[in-house]
C-alpha cells in the first residue's frame, strides 16, 4: 500500500467536475488516487477524465461485464480497494450519498466500499442550500460525524441552482490540505487528556429568554480537533453551538456557566492541560421566574449577579494542589489586546493566554479566521498573526508544549 493512497468517491452533483481538480491537487501532494464514481456522477463527468488524470482504472460499477471469472473478480473488488487504501474521501458527497452512508445501504460500489472500509473517512458535502439544511440531511451528517467521520462543511455562496447559501463544495486545494494534514498528523499528544471549553453559555431570564455571549464554538472545536488529531483524549465541555463535534472527542454539553463550572471541575483531575476557549456569560439572574415574564409598556430592570469565574477557580485549584496541569485561557479584546491578556494571565493564574483581536468583522467571533497573540507565564509575547482557527489551534498547541517544557510542568 502506498503510504498516501486514497479512494476518491465522486457523487452525482454539479460539483463533480471539481473532483477532477481535487484528484490533481491530491496527486501533487503525493497521494496515489483511486477514483470510484457513482452512476449519477458519470452523468456530470466522464470516467475518462479521472482515468487520464490519475493514470489508473476508474471504478464505475459493482459487477463488471465479461466472463463468469471477470464478474466474480469484480464482485469482491470493493473489499480489495477498501483494504488497499489509507483514506476514503467523498467529494461531492450528495444528500443521497450521505443518507445511504448513514443508513448502511450498500446498493452500488461506493456505498458497498464505504461499509468495507476501516480507515478514516472524509466527507465533503455539496448540494442545494435547502437540501443541506433539511433536518433529514442534518440528522445524517450528525450520525456520520458521531461515527467519527471527518465532515468538511460546505462553503457559502452562489449555487448552480441560482440560489445562494451554504452548499458549495469547498475549494479542492482546501480539501486536499485537510487530507494531507490527516495522513501526516503528528502524535505528540499521545497518552494526554486535554479539557477544552467552547461556545457560549446561556443564562436564563425566564423559561423563554436568556442572555448569552457571541461565540459559534469554531475556535474551541478547532482546538479540540487539533488536540484529538495529535493523539490526545479530549473532553470538550461545550455550550450550545450549531457545529458538528470533531472525531473521537467526548462532548459534555452544557447550557449555563454554573453547568460549565460543574463539568470542568468534574473532569479537571484527569486532565494534564486545560484550554478555556468558551465565551462564558459574565452575569446571570440568581432567581429565575418559573413563568414567562409578561411584556408591558414599563421599563424593566434586571439585577444580575456575576457568574462563577471558572478559569480563575481552576487557576487557584491547580496552584493549591501544585498539580502541574497547564492552564490556557482565551481573551477576546477590542482594544489594548496584549495588555488585557497579560492582566488576565496574572489575575486568573494561567500559564498562557490566547489574546484575539475581535475588533474587526473578518476575525474573532463566528468567522473561520482569528488573529492571535500569545502571552505566557514565561513572560513571552508570541505573535501568531492571522490564520484559520484550525491552523492557529495547532500553533497554540505547539507553543503550549514548548511552554510546558520551559516551566517544567510535566505531570
Ligand atoms: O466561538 P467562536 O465564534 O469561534 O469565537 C471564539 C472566541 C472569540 C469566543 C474565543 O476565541 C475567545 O476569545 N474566547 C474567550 C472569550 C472572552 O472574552 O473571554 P473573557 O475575556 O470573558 O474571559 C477570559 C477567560 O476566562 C476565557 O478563557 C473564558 O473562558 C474564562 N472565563 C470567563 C468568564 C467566566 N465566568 N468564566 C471563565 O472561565
Amino acid at each position: 500500500m502506498a503510504s498516501h493512497s486514497a479512494i476518491l468517491g465522486v457523487g452525482g452533483g454539479i460539483a463533480a467536475y471539481k473532483a477532477a481538480e481535487l484528484a490533481r491537487e491530491l496527486m501533487e501532494r503525493g497521494f496515489e488516487i483511486n477514483v470510484v464514481m457513482t452512476a449519477a456522477a458519470q452523468e456530470f463527468v466522464r470516467p475518462l477524465t479521472f482515468a487520464a488524470l490519475t493514470g489508473r482504472k476508474v471504478v464505475t460499477e459493482m459487477f463488471g461485464a465479461g466472463s463468469a471469472e471477470d464478474v466474480l473478480a469484480s464482485s469482491v473488488e470493493h473489499i480489495r480497494v477498501a483494504q488497499q487504501n489509507r483514506v476514503l474521501v467523498v467529494a461531492p458527497a450528495t444528500a443521497d450519498l450521505l443518507a445511504r452512508f448513514a443508513h448502511g445501504l450498500a446498493n452500488d460500489f461506493l456505498t458497498t466500499l464505504y461499509l468495507a472500509f476501516e480507515g478514516p473517512v472524509v466527507l465533503a458535502p455539496a448540494m442545494n442550500t435547502a437540501m443541506w439544511r433539511h433536518p433529514a440531511t442534518q440528522e445524517n451528517v450528525k450520525t456520520l460525524a458521531g461515527r467519527g467521520h471527518f465532515i468538511i462543511p460546505p462553503d457559502e455562496g452562489p449555487l448552480a441552482c441560482g440560489t445562494s447559501g451554504p452548499g458549495r463544495l469547498p475549494e479542492p486545494a482546501r480539501i486536499a490540505a485537510y487530507l494531507e494534514r490527516l495522513v501526516t498528523r503528528r502524535h505528540d499528544l499521545d497518552g494526554e487528556t486535554i479539557l477544552v471549553t467552547a461556545g457560549p453559555t446561556r443564562e436564563p431570564l425566564d423559561p423563554v429568554r436568556f442572555i448569552t455571549n457571541r461565540s459559534s464554538g469554531k475556535m474551541g472545536y478547532a482546538m479540540a480537533e487539533a488536540a484529538a488529531q495529535r493523539g490526545a483524549k479530549v473532553v470538550l465541555v461545550s455550550g450550545p453551538v450549531q457545529i458538528a463535534a470533531p472525531e473521537g472527542v467526548e462532548v459534555v454539553p452544557v447550557q449555563t456557566a454554573a453547568e460549565m463550572r460543574a463539568a470542568v471541575l468534574q473532569h479537571l483531575p484527569e486532565c494534564g492541560m486545560v484550554i478555556k476557549t468558551a465565551a462564558v456569560a459574565d452575569y446571570h439572574l440568581a432567581q429565575i421566574p418559573k413563568q414567562k415574564v409578561k411584556k408591558t409598556a414599563m421599563r424593566l430592570s434586571l439585577e444580575l449577579d456575576p457568574t462563577p469565574d471558572i478559569l480563575a477557580e481552576v487557576g487557584r485549584e491547580i496552584e493549591r494542589l501544585n498539580s502541574g496541569q497547564l492552564l490556557i485561557g482565551f481573551a477576546a479584546e477590542t482594544e489594548n489586546v496584549v495588555a488585557e491578556a497579560k492582566r488576565k494571565l496574572q489575575a486568573k493564574k494561567c500559564d498562557m493566554v490566547v489574546a484575539n483581536n475581535v475588533a474587526g468583522d473578518a476575525t474573532g467571533f463566528e468567522v473561520d479566521e482569528n488573529e492571535v497573540t500569545l502571552v505566557t507565564r514565561a513572560k513571552e509575547t508570541i505573535e501568531l498573526g492571522r490564520a484559520t482557527k484550525r491552523v492557529l489551534a495547532d500553533k497554540i498547541l505547539d507553543e503550549a508544549l514548548k511552554l510546558r517544557l520551559a516551566l517544567h510542568k510535566d505531570r
